[in-house]
């Protein structure tokens, strides 16, 4: 029987309940066997044992026995650098049998190696810390189990790890990131480590310290993939710590690679993690920005949880003629210079409105002071879109909910200008990748939006402000909204490919 059947069976046959507690969404092996190739461009194996923590069915172990087999390594010498680690009996057996077949693929298989199989594939809790008998000179390779301690799937030992260690970790922090860390703290000088993670790994805040502590390792290579490769519907990467690096010296570089068949793509120097895996999917790159930023020129605000429960409570039809009410903008209302109030059915807070209202006097003080606040001329600007799509309320006629992001001070035409230009809109994308649900729309904060760049060409913006002086008088039509965004295009230099970026991702 082909080996890494055995731990496709196992997945198969566990109940789905404890295969979301574990986290058992198992790698597929023509993806585990391609991420062994990238693995390869960036290790020189001398001593090293492979361990796979969080091993399952053995994957990682047996696409790592068959390429260093491949790479003139006796199969008995591969075998025996084997080692793994999973919390759940069954997987354990998996994985010894798994080996076993492989050994006998291999035309190694002897009885002593049952012995060796009982210490080198046992049952444990890897964030408890590993077998003391193991050599500390590791290559750690595997997919550990993903998931926010908010869902049921968090364990003891896994918050008290994070608890812990609160240098590093958000009290989000994803479950991988444990993982991840804790082989670092178990490396030593000739370690690497070398796992699959969700995606958000490289944009959400809860990891922003995670990704540094990455970064003091030696950081190397990075795998994204824009589609969803595991049955658990989540977007992937993979992080690679140690091993040779991949850069000339000097500025850090990571080596990047891309989709399911991990296809090797050039090395980049960007910053960010978004930028590195943006980069990885070939998003374009924006060319040099001014430092100006919109900070002091505008402010902008998020409500969260509570203002939209406190909204969704003292939301009612529009009926009122006294003035003592204020229409409901909802994200899906809002277009580029529109919102669609009244004009077609609304949805909010799993009720159905023609023209949804709020009082302007609630009697909870939180609301009353979000509701307030946006009693001022405005910009309302939804926080997940393809394309920037600002609305402008100048005549405070709306109250938004949550998740739209209101902008308000002084120079709200300019920014709106602002919010039009391509380069501004790529420059968020490639800023927030892997943040949002999709990875199609730019997702950001209030505070992304006002560390935006200014235009470079004053004069072009001005005209940019005048623009949207007379647009928000009327109803604009396409063309119109074309023409705005290319004269912002022009005010920070971008260029025509850049506008059809936008042009295609806004209509
Ligand atoms: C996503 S699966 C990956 C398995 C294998 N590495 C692969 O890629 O096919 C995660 C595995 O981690 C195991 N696991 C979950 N928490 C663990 C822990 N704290 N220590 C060790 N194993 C754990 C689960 O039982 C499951 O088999």
């Amino acid at each position: 029987m082909d080996p890494y059947k055995v731990g496709e069976n196992h997945e198969l046959i566990e109940d789905k309940v404890k295969r979301t507690e574990r986290g058992a969404w198992y790698t597929p092996r023509q993806l585990v066997k391609q991420l062994m190739r990238m693995l390869w461009d960036h290790i020189d194996v001398n001593e090293q044992i492979f361990v796979d923590p969080t091993c399952g069915g053995g994957a990682f172990l047996l696409a790592a026995a068959d390429q260093l087999v491949a790479n003139g390594v006796d199969s008995a010498d591969a075998l025996n650098r084997l080692h793994g680690l999973d919390i759940d009996q069954g997987a354990v057996e998996a994985c010894r049998e798994a080996l076993r077949l492989w050994a006998k693929e291999n035309d190694c298989y002897k009885g002593s190696i049952e012995a060796k199989l009982e210490q080198r594939i046992v049952k444990g809790d890897a964030l408890k810390g590993f077998p003391k008998t193991w050599s500390p000179s590791r290559i750690y390779v595997g997919n550990p189990p993903f998931g926010s301690p908010l869902k049921s799937n968090s364990s003891e030992v896994a918050d008290e790890f994070r608890k812990n260690r609160k240098e590093v970790f958000g009290p989000y922090a994803d479950r991988s990131s444990l993982h991840f860390a804790n082989c670092l703290e178990n490396s030593d000088d000739t370690s690497t480590v070398f796992m699959v993670m969700p995606l958000s790994v490289v944009a959400t805040k809860h990891l922003e310290r995670f990704r540094g502590l990455v970064e003091i390792y030696n950081f190397n290579a990075l795998w994204v993939a824009d589609t969803f490769l595991f049955d658990a519907s989540i977007k992937t990467c993979a992080v690679l710590v140690g091993g040779s690096a991949s850069g000339d010296g000097g500025v850090r570089s990571v080596a990047l690679y891309s989709g399911a068949e991990v296809r090797s793509e050039p090395v980049s120097q960007s910053s960010s993690w978004s930028e590195l895996a943006a980069d990885a999917l070939g998003v374009p790159k924006v060319n040099s920005v001014g430092t100006s930023n919109f900070e002091g020129l505008v402010e902008a605000t998020a409500g969260f949880r509570d203002e939209y429960y406190g909204l969704a409570e003292v939301c009612v039809e529009n009926r009122s003629t006294t003035g003592s009410t204020v229409r409901l903008a909802t994200t899906g209302m809002l277009g580029l210079l529109d919102c669609s109030w009244g004009e077609k059915e609304a949805r909010f807070a799993k009720k159905r409105f023609s023209q949804p209202v709020v009082p302007k006097n609630v009697d909870d003080a939180k609301i009353q002071s979000w509701i307030e606040r946006q009693l001022a001329p405005k910009v309302l600007v939804p926080t997940q879109a393809k394309v920037f799509k600002p609305f402008v309320d100048l005549d405070s006629a709306y109250v938004a909910t949550t998740p739209i992001l209101v902008v308000t001070g002084g120079d709200l035409l300019g920014f709106v200008a602002a919010l039009f230009s391509p380069v501004v809109n790529l420059l968020a994308f490639r800023r927030n990748y892997g943040a949002g649900l999709s990875s199609t729309a730019i997702k950001l904060r209030a505070t992304d939006l006002l560390k935006l760049p200014q235009p470079i060409e004053q004069q072009l913006w001005n005209q940019g402000r005048e623009m949207v002086a007379e647009l928000v008088q009327g109803t604009p039509n396409q063309s119109d909204l074309v023409d705005l965004a290319s004269l912002m295009n022009r005010a920070y230099r971008g260029d025509k490919e850049l506008l059809d970026w936008w042009v295609d991702r806004a209509f």
